[in-house]
């Protein structure tokens, strides 16, 4: 079996997650989480939210998973959130045509989302790829562009277009104007999302890595380009595996192991504040357990951009021989809140008040609308509004006897006298500024995936082969398995009475009595349980229990006074199992 086989397979056995819908065929990227998988997704998400919400100070917001059309025509992703779509005529399959492209062997274009669709229907028929479902050729097949969204209708009828969410930063840009309040109008300020994104995707795959509803964990730091900063202080020392455009385009390319401040420095990040968020990141990862040496940021190709971003870095985890994105960090710049400021006709920015008021010369028309009227008629408006911006964007155009304006598609000359132009001094106490936006966007089902794939070990013990999920004690769906050794003279009481305290003590624990003991510590270990505790019958002599660590399997005696304590601790990390 191959490494996603086997992962699959253990997932399904053991309650991470399965395919929807099976009894009915199931359906294609859809995946539902079991017992195991619910709580390990929770696990991670409250992680997520303590590192990039909690302590970093800023807000969450839970918005609904389906939008009103306008929604997206101002976000642009009804006109530009497609992906490359190619049919098979012999079987009607339909397949991910830069996908096609990318896993073909005899090519080796690592990012064909970057290139044309003709490019890429010229490199399809140039190799004769084929048909991944019937392996017929499909040579000469059109490539076409392909939105991802799905539709729906708002309440009855189709006069009301809706869509599920692409992704759950939409639901935060439209709320600007709100949120800013809550922020008292302060930048920087950062608004948080983890929930549902739907992306009808054109061949899902690879269980939860590419499905067709998904969570995403979302963070929009509302920045003041001119005057915020980044605290990079805290993540200067941090290094990075970073694979940049020019080493992905360089012959011999290949990740560089810098620090922060060198990626800085060098050029290598533009933005000081995606640098900041991929060293914040990057410690998280490793809280997560994500696997460093399978690890990398990579940058965009300037074809491979989303249509709101100037720039993006995408954290990356190598799963059976493939580099998947993890997380996008983006740079998405005012897009977002200048198209919902231009679609809605409302104010998206922030009024920054000044220390104090400062005195600027402001240019002014007041146009002579008796001239203006009988030389112009109905051309008139249009060429008061022609003056006006004009007189904002280049005064010294006013220097001269006339000045020329364009409106309506034509010239006209207009004697400056007739203007009212004048240079006023005003008294401003601030300024609209429209926030621009970092965007790191965590994709969870991925992020689970990931974990599951690199705490994926197999070992001897005691002469038998074992696999084990190594998860960090913070993810694992079960702190402590509790086992009495039989189910006899009373130990199975004592080991209920003992499973019922540590859960009152707030561990997650689950209570086995099925089978030899050493099956038992099999499957705790197949689910990643990070401890099991035994009742045995020195528990009854002497009040201690024995309890053994999952990845060394090494076992200590401890008292049942204060075990909940002693868990609590080793799950948090403040005391290590060898310290027992
Ligand atoms: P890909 O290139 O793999 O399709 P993407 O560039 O479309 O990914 P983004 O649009 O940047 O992904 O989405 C942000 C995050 O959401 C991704 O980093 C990923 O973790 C997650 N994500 C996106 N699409 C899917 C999907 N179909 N299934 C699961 N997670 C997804
Ligand atoms: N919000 C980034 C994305 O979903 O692409």
């Amino acid at each position: 079996m191959s490494e996603s086989e086997q992962l699959t397979e253990l997932a399904k056995r053991r309650g991470f997650f399965l395919q929807t819908a099976g009894v009915y065929g199931g359906v294609a990227g859809f995946y539902t989480y079991g017992p195991a998988g619910a709580t390990l997704k929770d696990n991670l998400e409250a992680a997520w939210r303590d590192r990039f919400v909690t302590r970093e100070g800023h807000m969450e917001i839970d918005a609904p998973t389906v939008m009103p059309e306008p929604v997206f025509e101002a976000s642009g992703h009804l006109d530009g959130f497609d992906d490359m779509i190619i049919e098979c005529v012999e079987c009607g399959a339909s397949h991910r045509a830069d996908h096609l492209v990318e896993d073909y062997p005899e090519l080796d274009v690592e990012d064909a989302e970057a290139l044309p669709t003709e490019e890429v229907a010229e490199l399809i028929a140039e190799h004769e790829i084929a048909c991944p479902a019937c392996g017929a050729s499909l040579a000469g097949e059109p490539v076409e562009e392909f939105n991802l969204m799905f539709a729906t209708n708002i309440g009855p009828g189709s006069s009301s277009p809706g869509y599920l969410r692409p992704e759950t930063a939409q639901g935060i840009f439209v709320e600007f104007p709100q949120l800013a309040e809550y922020a008292r109008n302060q930048l920087p300020f950062g608004v948080a999302q983890i929930g549902k994104a739907y992306r009808n995707e054109i061949s899902p795959r690879k269980a939860l890595i590419r499905v067709r509803e998904f969570t995403q964990a979302e963070l929009e730091h509302f920045i003041d380009p001119e005057a915020d900063e980044p605290p990079l202080e805290r993540v200067a020392d941090v290094t990075l595996p970073l694979y940049s455009v020019e080493q992905q385009q360089a012959d011999d390319g290949e990740i560089q192991e810098v620090t922060v401040t060198e990626a800085i420095e060098e050029g290598i990040i533009e933005s000081d504040w995606v640098a900041f968020y991929l060293g914040l990141a990057k410690g998280w990862y490793e809280r997560i357990g994500v696997d460093m040496d399978r690890f990398r940021y990579r940058q965009h190709l300037p074809g491979e951009l989303a249509h709101y971003a100037a720039d993006c870095w995408d954290a990356e985890a190598e799963l059976a021989g493939d580099w998947v994105e993890v997380t996008g960090f983006a740079t998405r710049g005012s897009y977002d809140l200048d198209k919902h400021a231009e679609h809605s006709g409302e104010e998206f920015s922030v009024f920054k008040q000044y220390d104090e008021p400062i005195t600027v010369e402001r240019p002014t028309v007041d146009p002579e609308m008796s001239y203006l009227g009988p030389e112009f008629g109905d051309a008139a408006g249009e060429i008061v509004a022609a003056l006006e911006s004009l007189a904002e964007r280049d005064p010294d155009a006013f220097d001269g006897e006339t000045v020329t304006v364009e409106a309506g598609g034509e010239e006209y000359e207009i004697p400056v006298e007739q203007t009212g132009f004048a240079i006023e001094e005003v008294t401003e106490s601030g300024e609209h500024v429209t926030p621009e936006v970092i965007e790191p966007s965590f994709g969870v089902g991925r992020l689970v995936y990931t974990v599951l794939a690199h705490a994926y070990e197999e070992d001897v013990v005691d002469d038998e082969e074992r696999t084990y999920l190594s998860l960090p004690p913070e993810l694992a769906p079960t702190t402590v398995g509790v086992f009495p050794l039989m189910d006899k003279d009373g130990l199975g009481e004592k080991a209920q009475e003992l499973a019922g305290e540590l859960r009152e003590a707030g561990l997650s624990v689950t209570y086995d009595d099925a089978g030899a003991i050493g099956r038992r510590y099999r499957r705790q270990d197949e689910v990643g349980t990070p401890f099991c505790v035994t009742v045995d019958y020195e528990t009854l002599e002497d009040g201690t229990v024995t309890v053994r660590e999952r990845d060394s399997t090494e076992q200590a005696r401890v008292d049942v006074d204060g075990l909940g304590a002693v868990l609590s601790a080793l799950r948090d990390g403040e005391q290590s199992f060898g310290e027992l």
